[in-house]
């Protein structure tokens, strides 16, 4: 789907011409699994897949919302919507229930839209979604939202309107993101620094399980309170802790009998992994890739035995890559149990590398692996005709 195309369809839709088109990017995460609703670091880029907004406003108070991917519409008046029984149908009315809230007025508009974004695959075809749909609106109707409001909105569209209660890395990926650029993001501050990941030698690579376990959101949620149940623990001993960001790995291994044993392990993945995206940054900026795909099989692991989100068909396409010399490494990315893999690969290797990774996930679970070479892009766009 290009952004032609959508155009078209609005076009056959609507019988008039749209007023912009939005590119909103998916996301990749290098490192950083978990960490940023427990206010650590993460280390997230937009990547060259992205979904097609294309807008303009009516003359009328209604919402005529149009995915062609899923070949599906739904129409409603502004002032007076609910949550819908459509999944992608909320992403949209999140962002404008929550401007709303905050006292933005926002009319009558059609929004068609499609992409290339694998849906459940981990990418935040969400986030996207609800960033792009906030920076058109914002286009349409003067908001003056800055790309900080935006990022912050559209969390609060998934979390209050949507239901998940998720973080904030990947709405801020999707706006934030710049071409050939990695984002280190301080989940506490908000602060953030762009740094290079432009290398000549290697690709980065998806592997998409084709697996969305249905406890994602729940088990989600569950990992959520898991963390926090520590933070209590932590913050009878020493007040000043107020999330696991504040907790440094020794306290949580001297005070591992105050805490039951999941919880325990939970809390020491995720101080781990805030400390691994520290190195990671290091080893980055001195071009150091060899350390850098050790520290993704360490989030694989801790992943996969302390945090416990990654399901069969994940650990074996990163179990997989350790025999493969040209993989540097792998790890399960994004919320968990399924959804891509994301592997470090030397470039000259890349369709060796995917043709060895097919075969074994077919010959293995009878499914067939989409694999996709991905490469690092600017955030949101919004341009107008
Ligand atoms: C999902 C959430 C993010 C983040 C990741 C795990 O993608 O939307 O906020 O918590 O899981 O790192």
């Amino acid at each position: 789907m290009s952004a032609a195309a959508a155009v078209g369809f609005y076009q056959s839709i609507f019988g008039t011409k749209p007023e912009i088109t939005v590119r909103a990017p998916g996301r990749i995460n290098l490192i950083g699994e978990h960490t940023d609703y427990n206010l650590g670091f993460v280390l997230p880029a937009a990547i060259d897949k992205a979904i097609w907004m294309v807008m303009g406003r009516r003359n009328d108070n209604e919402l005529h919302f149009h995915s062609i991917d899923l070949n599906d519409r739904y129409q409603n008046e502004v002032d007076n919507f609910r949550k819908s029984e459509k999944s992608w149908v909320n992403y949209l009315l999140g962002v404008i229930s929550e401007a709303q809230r905050d006292g933005f007025n926002i009319g009558g508009v059609n929004v068609v839209f499609g992409g290339e974004i694998p849906l459940g695959a981990g990418l935040s075809s969400s986030a996207a979604l609800e960033s792009g749909m906030l920076a058109g609106l914002n286009e349409l109707f003067c908001l003056g939202l800055s790309k900080l409001e935006i990022v912050k909105l559209a969390q609060r569209g998934e979390n209050n309107f949507v239901g998940m209660n998720c973080g904030i890395m990947d709405m801020f990926a999707s706006v934030m993101g710049q071409a050939r650029q990695v984002l280190r993001l301080d989940c506490r501050s908000l602060d953030y620094e762009h740094f290079p990941f432009d290398t000549p030698e290697h690709s980065l690579v998806l592997c998409d399980s084709a697996v969305k376990h249905s406890l994602v959101d729940s088990e989600y949620n569950t990992r959520r309170r898991e963390c926090e149940a520590g933070v209590q623990v932590f913050h009878k001993i020493m007040p000043e802790i107020a999330s696991l960001r504040d907790v440094p790995l020794d306290f949580v291994l001297s005070e591992k009998k105050r805490l039951e044993d999941k919880v325990f392990r939970r809390c020491k993945f995720v101080v781990e992994e805030i400390m691994r995206v520290d190195v990671a940054c290091k080893v980055l900026k001195i071009n150091d890739f060899e350390a850098f795909g050790q520290l993704m099989y360490a989030t694989h692991n801790g992943l996969q035995y302390e945090y416990e989100v990654t399901c069969a068909e994940t650990d074996f396409l990163v179990e997989k890559t350790k025999q493969m010399p040209e993989v540097l490494g792998a790890r399960q990315m994004g919320g968990g149990f399924g959804g891509c893999t994301l592997n470090l690969v030397k470039k000259e290797a890349v369709s060796e590398f995917v043709a060895n990774m097919v075969a074994a996930y077919d010959a293995n679970f009878g499914l067939k692996l989409a694999c996709h070479v991905v490469s690092l892009e600017d955030g949101v766009e919004v341009k107008r005709y």
